[in-house]
């Protein structure tokens, strides 16, 4: 829930740091959730996907080319995708050293790690299903392991956890099979369809260029499964007089790969 805002005035949007904090660090990895934590952003937004052998990790690309040293280390397997290669092979990779040297040695994080790295910094997760198409059952699987990892006990999943995609489907099947477990659409749909949505998000969640103030209305005039209207948390924002804006607009979160400095940004204003 959107953090409570200064008596007499309109809550602030929360800053949600997009894949950690990578102004600062290499994307999805532990190093940019710590670094993240340091900084104060409470909420962390990540990408999960599949391997070869059915691990769940922590990886935007739908490859593994632009975030590690795979294209050295196995030059014959392009194009490096993620659901080629085992959990073993890509937890040999530098999912570091492309961004800084100070960083080699980071690895692709498994989704279990991840969790408990949340956990321990006491941070909240915004968690995406990144191609959910290309992992055929991956909502269940994510459902148990989650569960395993305590993430679905009454604290986590009623203030610490959302599950997002830009995927309505794999949304409404993950919803059949833990409707407690708060859910956002990446997209912006129309004000006409918006109510279809409702049935299973708790959050829209669309590009920022797409969010008009009437826009927002209309999204926080429905309510959720939840019971409670519709959030809206926009990406991705890096300037802080842009998230101004977008507060002004209304959204109940912004998602930054600079979350702290926005989140200066909207309290100084
Ligand atoms: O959280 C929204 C944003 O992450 C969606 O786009 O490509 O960064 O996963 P992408
Ligand atoms: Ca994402």
């Amino acid at each position: 829930a959107p953090a409570p805002g200064a008596a007499g005035r309109a809550p602030l949007p929360v800053a949600i740091g997009h894949r950690g904090v990578p102004s600062e660090a290499p994307e999805n990895t532990l190093a940019s959730i710590d670094r993240a934590a340091e900084l104060g952003t409470e909420w962390v937004e990540n990408d999960v996907q599949r391997t070869k052998d059915g691990a769940l990790i922590v990886v935007h690309d739908t490859t593994l080319a632009r975030t590690t040293d795979v294209e050295q280390r196995y030059p014959g397997r392009a194009p490096w995708k993620v659901a080629d290669f085992t959990l073993a092979e890509i937890r040999t990779l530098d999912a570091g050293s492309w961004y800084d040297r100070r960083f080699a040695g980071e690895r692709v994080p498994t989704l279990a790690g991840y969790l408990r790295q949340v956990d321990h910094n006491r941070q909240k997760l915004l968690l995406e299903v990144k191609a959910p198409e290309l992992y055929p059952g991956i909502e269940r699987q994510l459902t148990a392991e989650l569960d395993r990892a305590g993430w679905l006990d009454g604290d986590h999943v009623a203030d610490r956890l959302v599950v997002q995609s830009f995927d309505a489907a794999s949304l409404k099947t993950l919803h059949a099979l833990r409707p407690d477990i708060k859910k956002g659409f990446l997209g912006a749909p129309q004000a006409a369809d918006l109510r279809s949505y409702a049935a299973f998000a708790d959050q829209i969640n669309p590009d920022h260029t797409k969010v008009t103030a009437q826009w927002v209305r209309d999204v926080h005039a429905l309510k959720g499964p939840h019971g409670r209207p519709l959030e809206v948390c926009a990406w991705t924002v890096d300037d802080g007089d842009d998230a101004v804006a977008l507060a002004r607009l209304g959204v109940d979160g912004i998602i930054s790969n600079t979350a702290h400095t926005i989140a200066e940004a909207l309290a100084d204003e």
